[in-house]
């Protein structure tokens, strides 16, 4: 069997002891914001080393047009910030978490200021304060209008490519973590990545920083870049991570529906400058459905959309913004994306259709970014801290990026010097399957179909059960494969996290947050279940579990070894060396 829950221990065989090796203190997987951030703490003290997949600035950072939210008006006070996002997620939010991330904003945005970052300004010189679905307040702040992702990206990676102590390896695959043994709870000690040009090499490492990202392209509509292929969440289960609130994926109401094109982000900015959903008849919808039309919240027009294309029978609705004035100036990279496509916003309507946009579940970690495994942290959209609950509020997650990555740079710095383990030798050994051959590009968009009609916006209990069983199926054939290439690989990963998703989504029986299920029954607040968590239970998967556990918290994290355990970088080792 080779489903979710028994999935191998790595994806390819091998013999570390026979590949080139490098070393450093702290390797970080992923070149995004909390990434970046990190690694930036991390090089006060010793080497690091960031991965990026593709190029450095392939990212959901890169693709933000919404901004970074923060209290820095003396009219704004972080309790309003911390009240807005427990709205927002649903009562799961972890109160820690939120009120550590809201109350460490401040600190981390005039720091990317001081490292030349240039947010929106009024002509006063003052930052520019804006206001998204969800704040009850202006504090999201903008750079280039609707470009905050681009500017924010091009300051970290100045920053991070200037210092002396970090390198940045760009088109460098991460295929697994590797763990000391197989057994749960063993330290992570590294990672196995594959390089088009260098092949296979072994990184190992005193602390390894998760920040891979999320999982969008496990959806069929999606408004995240190519790279999001849910390797990190992967890689981290096989690794024996806990894996927390799977089920909950944020879906942004309007992305571009253009067949053959990839699905770019109409920020909702766009709807709160007072652009109107039309049908296809012309008519305004959203009034009748709530009272804050437009602009109500993003699962809730979401969720109308796809009402509204159900009755309708098309395949996008109408994105109305001819009366907008300077659309131009506000949205230039919309309005550039629009373009190339020969639409005039001033003149055209716009297609716009729902995606999935956002994996708030993730990776658990605790305050301290730490996971449940030794060694390793893990930040951002690859983690789950609690700080979104069951629905993220606009603009929280770059500002999460920052704060946690800040910390888990400070956590890896400190862990720098320490006594001294032998990484030693792993060996991964995996029969080759006598299965069929895969046609891989079927398999990638038969799942990404399944997760957007059986796992999407709106949900029933005997869609989710037919996608977990044909996911079981599915895994048969294609997770006992052996691919010696990132295609096959990425399929393996959204599987697995496709399947984790259904799973987790199956288990919760009631609405809450983004995860809407038609016919589902009263929940019951107070009443634990074994099966079922209630409206104030995380759930967590973990390899090998065939069924999840619920907690309260997931700040709490009880690790099999608490303490971080170090591996020897040996003297001669010097970063960077290879060794045979
Ligand atoms: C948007 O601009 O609509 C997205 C902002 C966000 O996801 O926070």
């Amino acid at each position: 069997m080779n489903t979710i829950f028994d999935t191998r221990r790595y994806l390819i065989p091998f013999r570390t002891g026979l590949l080139p090796q490098i070393f450093c203190d702290t390797l970080v997987l992923g070149s995004g914001v909390a990434g970046l951030r990190s690694a930036i703490g991390a090089a006060k003290s010793g080497q690091v080393i960031v991965c990026a997949k593709e190029s450095l600035d392939l990212t959901n950072t890169a693709w933000a047009q919404g901004g970074i939210a923060g209290v820095l008006s003396p009219d704004d006070s972080i309790e309003d910030h911390i009240n807005d996002t427990t709205t927002a997620g649903a009562g799961l939010c972890d109160p820690q978490a939120v009120r550590l991330i809201c109350e460490q904003g401040p600190d981390r945005i005039k720091e990317i200021i001081d490292w030349g970052m240039a947010f929106d300004r009024n002509a006063d010189g003052s930052l520019r304060a804006g206001r998204e679905g969800g704040h009850n307040s202006s504090r999201i702040y903008h750079a280039g209008g609707d470009a905050t992702g681009v500017e924010l990206q091009r300051t970290l990676i100045d920053k991070a490519a200037s210092h002396e102590h970090i390198r940045l390896f760009d088109h460098c695959f991460v295929i697994d973590l590797l763990t000391h043994s197989n057994e749960p709870g063993s330290p992570v000690l590294g990672a196995m990545t594959w390089h088009p040009k260098y092949g296979l090499q072994v990184i190992w490492a005193r602390t390894t920083i998760l920040a891979m990202g999320g999982s969008g392209q496990v959806y069929r509509e999606t408004s995240n870049p190519r790279v999001a292929t849910a390797d990190g969440i992967a890689m981290a289960y096989r690794a024996g991570a806990q894996i927390a609130d799977m089920e909950f994926i944020q879906f942004h109401p309007t992305t571009l529906y253009i067949p053959g094109a990839a699905r770019a982000l109409i920020s909702e900015a766009v709807r709160g400058e007072g652009a109107y959903l039309l049908d296809h008849a012309g008519h305004r919808f959203m009034p009748a459905i709530h009272e804050l039309a437009e602009l109500a919240p993003r699962d809730v027009v979401a969720s109308a959309i796809v009402r509204q294309l159900a009755i309708q029978g098309g395949k996008h609705v109408w994105l109305d913004c001819r009366h907008i004035e300077g659309f131009k100036a506000r949205f230039p990279g919309i309005h550039s994306t629009l373009d190339s496509f020969g639409l005039d916003p001033s003149k055209d309507l716009v297609p716009v259709h729902p995606a999935a946009h956002y994996t708030i579940g993730g990776v658990r970690t605790d305050l301290g970014t730490r996971t449940n495994l030794p060694n390793l942290l893990a930040v951002g959209e690859v983690s789950c801290t609690g700080l979104h609950g069951a629905n993220r509020l606009a603009s929280n997650s770059l500002l999460e990026g920052l704060v946690m990555g800040a910390i888990a740079g400070d956590e890896a710095a400190n862990r720098s010097d320490t006594s001294p383990v032998s990484p030693g030798s792993i060996v991964s050994m995996i029969e080759h399957s006598n299965h069929a051959e895969l046609d891989l590009d079927d398999v990638r968009s038969s799942l990404r179909s399944t997760m957007w009609y059986n796992a999407g916006i709106e949900r029933t209990l005997t869609k989710l059960d037919d996608a977990c069983d044909m996911f079981d199926l599915w895994g048969r054939y294609t997770l006992d494969k052996i691919f010696e290439t990132p295609e096959g690989w990425e399929v393996q990963n959204m599987l697995a996290v496709g399947a984790l998703i259904a799973r987790a989504a199956l288990s919760r029986e009631h609405s809450i947050g983004t995860h809407t299920l038609a016919n589902a029954p009263e929940p019951s607040p107070m009443n634990e279940h074994p099966e079922h968590p209630t409206p104030r239970q995380h759930t967590i998967w973990t390899r090998g579990a065939s069924t999840p556990t619920f907690t309260r918290t997931l700040a709490q994290l009880e690790t099999t070894n608490p303490n971080p355990i170090t591996i020897h970088i040996e003297p001669s080792a010097k970063p960077g060396v290879s060794k045979n």
